[in-house]
């Protein structure tokens, strides 16, 4: 196992009713908030009411930024520090999915940046301060409520960047599964997907001696497979949301990739995609992840595929390594599939036309990937598989 250095901060109030200690923990930083949001599923479902009627009585001043989209653009992260500045805010409050806590994030950083946002979210080198950042999470997925980083899209350059801070994870979170019972079902879907793949990119590796991290994202994985599909049959399966939601924590906050080389190629070859094509981050990456499998498969790999194979999969130890790597792969997709997930890129109206702009852009700082490196022409390969 490699040295690793690891802090988590994020202090976790887990489990129904939790938005009870909201303004207490709020008071230990301020009284002055911007409460951020996105298209309006708080209102419907009454989150929003929950929050307003906790900071009015406890006498926490507000502003409001709402509308943030999925896949969060920079023109917002903008209007969120102008809020900011305007009324010496003291915390920033997100209330929703990854997009409106990384939208959240790169508004507490930019408050103390100096230049234009959008330098801060391609290099983070430049975040030096960041106003403290909590977060009320209303969809498993991102596991943006206990981690550093976030993304962020602009729109002009067609452009989506992931940039990262250690002060932009949350001072605390509030993980109240019963906020996700009104996820819709593709959202649910997608996001299942979102947190298979963040285990999938620190799970196959070529560090074999982080036995204990494997142990821990098989575990993960057979989370995902036993209750995305029974959140989406009943969004009010209270077992179901609740173990969602404390893997999308648990998947990227570190605890899977410390000690180990770790991957990150389908996320890459992913956001290439949102960046142009504004498609939900987890189906970008369901669609991809099989035929990524596939390419990555050769007699290098073949031992960790079958390793997935037997621990996740249960597949029969004893039948041929290629047999049991395929037959991973192919209930990898079939899981995907069973949840509902377009299965092509066709599906979600991309064509081959930015194939290999996505590429080159997704390897402009060279090769990705240690486990199976990738250039351009093998994403463009990669994407030519999924069409
Ligand atoms: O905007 P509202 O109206 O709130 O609706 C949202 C949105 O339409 C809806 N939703 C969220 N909670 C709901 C709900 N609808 C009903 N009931 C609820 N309780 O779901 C839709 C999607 O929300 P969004 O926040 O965009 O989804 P997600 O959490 O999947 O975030 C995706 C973004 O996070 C980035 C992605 O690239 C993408 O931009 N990521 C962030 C990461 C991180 N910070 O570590 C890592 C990830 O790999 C990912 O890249
Ligand atoms: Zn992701």
């Amino acid at each position: 196992m490699n040295n690793f250095d690891y802090l988590v901060p994020t202090e976790i109030f887990f489990g129904k009713g939790q938005i009870k200690v909201l303004g207490e923990n709020i008071k230990k930083y301020g009284s002055r908030v911007l409460l951020v949001y996105g298209g309006g599923s708080i209102k419907k479902n009454g989150i929003y009411d929950d929050v307003i009627k906790i900071l009015k009585d406890n006498a926490i001043s507000f502003w409001e930024l709402p509308g943030v989209e999925p896949n969060p653009r920079v023109t917002t992260v903008r209007k969120g520090i102008e809020i900011c500045r305007e009324n010496s805010i003291e915390l920033v409050l997100a209330v929703g999915g990854g997009s409106t806590i990384d939208c959240s994030k790169v508004i507490a950083a930019g408050y103390y940046y100096k230049g234009d946002s959008w330098d801060i979210v391609v290099d983070p080198g430049k975040i030096s301060k960041v106003l403290p950042i909590a977060s009320i999470l209303t969809l498993s997925a991102t596991g943006s409520e206990m981690d550093e980083n976030a993304v962020i899209t602009n729109w002009e350059t067609k452009e989506k960047i992931g940039t990262a801070h250690q002060e932009m994870q949350p001072k605390f979170s509030i993980l109240d599964p019963t906020y996700t019972f009104t996820v819709p079902k593709n959202q649910t879907a997608a996001g299942t997907a979102d947190i298979m793949s963040h285990i999938f990119e620190n799970y196959f590796s070529k560090t074999t001696s982080a036995f204990v991290q494997n142990r821990m994202a098989e575990a993960m994985l057979k989370t995902c497979i036993k209750y995305g599909k029974i959140a989406i049959d009943d969004p009010q399966n209270y077992e179901a949301r609740a173990n969602l939601m404390w893997t999308s924590s648990l998947a990227i906050n570190g605890l899977l990739s410390e000690g180990k080389e770790t991957e990150w190629t389908v996320h890459g070859m992913e956001h290439e995609l949102s960046a142009i094509y504004d498609i939900t981050h987890g189906v970008g990456l369901a669609i991809l992840t099989p035929n990524w499998m596939k390419y990555a498969l050769s007699e290098d790999t073949v031992d960790k595929f079958t390793e997935y194979g037997i621990n996740v999969w249960d597949i029969d130890s004893s039948k041929d390594k290629y047999t049991i790597a395929n037959e991973a792969i192919q209930n990898t997709r079939d899981f995907f599939n069973s949840l509902g997930i377009p299965d092509t890129l066709a599906k979600v109206g991309i064509n081959e036309e930015n194939f290999e702009v996505m590429a080159k852009k997704a390897t402009k700082w060279g090769t990705i990937g240690r486990f199976k490196p990738l250039e351009a022409k093998d994403i463009v390969n990669i994407y030519n598989a999924s069409l």
